[in-house]
């Protein structure tokens, strides 16, 4: 394997630590060798199941069981959008709540191969939360840059208890990203493990192999949401290495979703730029509240490869989807997670019987945005008959 920059193909050995390219500037990737999809044996379960199309070594993963998440069939809701089959991949599912986890796993062990002291994420909740978590199980230095004021509670515990060093920037994510960058590149020592770190996303596509793995074939299509942009990339590359492998013959259309107030990729496909940015971006879905997308590139590669699609959906459509899938399925994922079904429901999805909707992040995550929408709850008096007057049935 080999680490190869995604804009003019230059190469770099795979121990460099470097997140984008010397010459042109452009984010790298990790390139497998044709001999790694000769007959790949898998064994055991979760990401590791995949050692043989992943960099690293199994034997000296930083792990928690990550991966093998279900792949629920939405019964109500698929049948009233017109779609027969309509799975929700739930990514909740993982130890610390969120796909991150997939990605920490290799991009932890990386961290260790190559004997970083520290690592180092900007984070609008979950890839610190998992960080946090990877770096503990280690005993490394977790530092973590967060958007002041802008991440889901859930999220903020959760990078605390697991004892990460937190600022807040006064400023947004993107603010956050290019800082720890910058460290990073400053101070070799710090390894920066977010999305812009090839060796994450390896861990990453896997989610690409299970999801064929479960059905027992590819399904047509894969809706996710964007918001730094490396989770469609990942799992874009994991379905083309599945088929290079032999284990799928086609491929599935690719559909990126962003909120209407941080939809920089939406906007750059739209308009067939060359940049991808807006200022001030804002969404109650903070986990994709992202102006800058450091992975804009590949994911505008991953949906106009697969002839997939991207769209938006405001703020009031992702709480009606997170409430139809709590309510109607049994699912509670965060707002984020909540935007593909947005997307089915608003755009609808042509010639696809099987549809797979990556709800990216547990609900438990951010229950503030819950609980600012609901209703006054009721009271009662310790009594059968105050009880019977509070449900209505005195
Ligand atoms: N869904 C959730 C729940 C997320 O936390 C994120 C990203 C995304 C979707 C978008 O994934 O960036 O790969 O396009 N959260 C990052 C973080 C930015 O810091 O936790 P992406």
């Amino acid at each position: 394997m080999i680490q190869r920059c995604f804009g003019c193909d230059a190469r770099f050995p795979l121990d460099r630590i470097i997140y984008t390219c010397d010459r042109c500037g452009a984010v790298l990737e990790i390139a497998l060798e044709a001999t790694d999809f000769d007959h790949p044996k898998f064994a055991g379960r979760g990401v590791w199941r995949y050692a043989p199309l992943l960099p690293g070594d199994a034997a000296n993963a930083v792990t928690m069981a990550e991966g093998a998440t279900g792949l629920h069939r939405c019964d109500r809701i698929g049948p009233e959008l017109g779609i027969s089959e309509l799975y929700l991949k739930n990514e909740g599912e993982n130890p610390t709540g969120s796909f991150k986890d997939r990605g920490m796993t290799v991009g932890l062990t990386r961290a260790v191969e190559l004997g970083a002291t520290a690592v180092a994420c900007a984070s609008t909740g979950n890839t610190s939360a998992s960080m946090a978590a990877y770096a503990a199980r280690r005993g490394i230095r977790a530092i973590v840059l967060i958007p002041g004021g802008q991440v889901a509670t859930g999220k903020l515990a959760q990078a605390i208890v697991h004892g990460a060093e937190i600022v807040q920037i006064d400023g947004n994510f993107d603010d956050a990203m290019r800082l720890v960058h910058e460290l990073s590149v400053e101070d070799g020592d710090i390894y920066l493990l977010n999305s812009i770190n090839p060796f994450r996303l390896e861990g990453q596509k896997t989610l690409a192999f299970e999801v064929c793995e479960t059905l027992g074939r590819c399904p047509d299509v894969v809706v996710l949401p964007m918001g730094n942009a490396g989770n469609i990339s990942a799992i874009w590359k994991g379905f083309k290495e599945f088929r290079r492998a032999g284990l799928i013959d086609r491929l599935p259309r690719m559909i990126g979703v962003q909120a209407e107030g941080a939809a920089p990729i939406v906007e750059t496909l739209r308009s067939r730029s060359e940049t991808c940015r807006v200022e001030r971006p804002e969404t109650i879905a903070t986990a994709i509240r992202i102006g800058a997308p450091v992975n804009w590139r590949k994911a505008v590669a991953a949906i106009q490869e697969s002839g997939g699609d991207c769209g938006t959906v405001t703020d009031d459509e992702i709480v009606a989807a997170q409430r139809d899938l709590a309510r109607r399925e049994g699912r509670f994922v965060e707002p984020a997670s909540a935007a593909p079904i947005a997307f089915l429901r608003k755009h609808g999805v042509v010639e696809a019987s099987t549809v797979v909707c990556v709800a990216t992040g547990h609900g438990l995550k951010d229950p503030d945005m819950v609980l600012k929408t609901s209703p006054t709850l009721i009271r009662a008096e310790p009594t059968l008959s105050s009880l019977r007057e509070a449900l209505g049935q005195a």
